[in-house]
């Protein structure tokens, strides 16, 4: 499986945030990455996260969020895009997907693979994010159980995709809370190859035990920063 990948792209009118993000710059940088990801005919997208970054007005990032729309949905490839802490600031899921199209998380399971896609945007007391009412330091993903029992059941190996960070190499501030139960559990299960992730906007590569973790680079910090994965 050919996968074309970018991550915190972080799209929105300002010139610069954060002293760093480039963001009015990343719409241009999404439609090079898909003409990137046509040429490489590749079988899949996937947006780890953070697509769009805030505005003064609900109707502008509506429309930001709109023009992405328009180059994802004029490409023949599929996507798959998970929601960062900021697309969950802005949007409800309804709404963003309704923008969006058809790019809500799914499971995929092909050539003895299954790609897994966890939402992390959710406070430690397990409420999950709202509009305006987001915290990038305090996630948490509540559905071990059920991710537990979708492992058992499959005989593939497994890929795990999430916008906020697993990987124990990781500034604590960027990790779920509960990253070290669900690590414990992902290798236990001797079925996880590796988990893919955003977020932590430097990018990052390690490996513990069987499990490897790849953390891509900020595509609004970052020239080219669309990757592409075959697995
Ligand atoms: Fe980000």
């Amino acid at each position: 499986m050919k996968i074309g990948i970018f991550t915190d792209s972080h799209y929105s009118s300002q010139k610069i945030t954060c002293g760093k993000r480039h963001n009015s710059k990343s719409l241009e940088k999404i439609k090079q990455a898909y003409a990137f990801f046509e040429s490489e005919k590749c079988d899949l997208v996937i947006c780890l996260g953070d697509l769009i970054d805030k505005e003064a007005s609900h109707e502008t990032e509506v429309a930001n969020l709109k023009e992405v729309a328009k180059i994802i949905r004029k490409s023949a490839i599929k996507t798959i895009c998970l929601m960062g802490n900021h697309d969950a600031f802005a949007f409800t899921e309804t709404e963003f997907y309704e923008i969006l199209g058809d790019c809500k998380p799914k499971n995929v399971k092909a050539e003895g693979k299954t790609l897994l896609f966890l939402d992390a945007c959710y406070f430690k007391n397990g409420k999950h994010y709202l509009p305006g009412d987001t915290d990038w330091t305090d996630t948490f993903y509540p559905h071990i159980e059920d991710l537990k029992k979708q492992i058992e059941e499959t005989t593939d190996d497994v890929y795990v995709f999430i916008h906020q960070n697993m990987d124990p190499d990781i500034r604590e501030d960027h990790c779920l809370h509960n990253s070290i139960e669900i690590n414990g559990m992902l290798q236990e299960s001797g079925k996880v190859k590796a988990v893919y992730q955003g977020h932590y906007h430097p990018g990052m590569e390690s490996k513990h035990g069987n499990i490897e973790y790849f953390t891509f680079s900020a595509m609004c910090e970052n020239v080219n920063a669309h990757y592409i994965l075959n697995i």
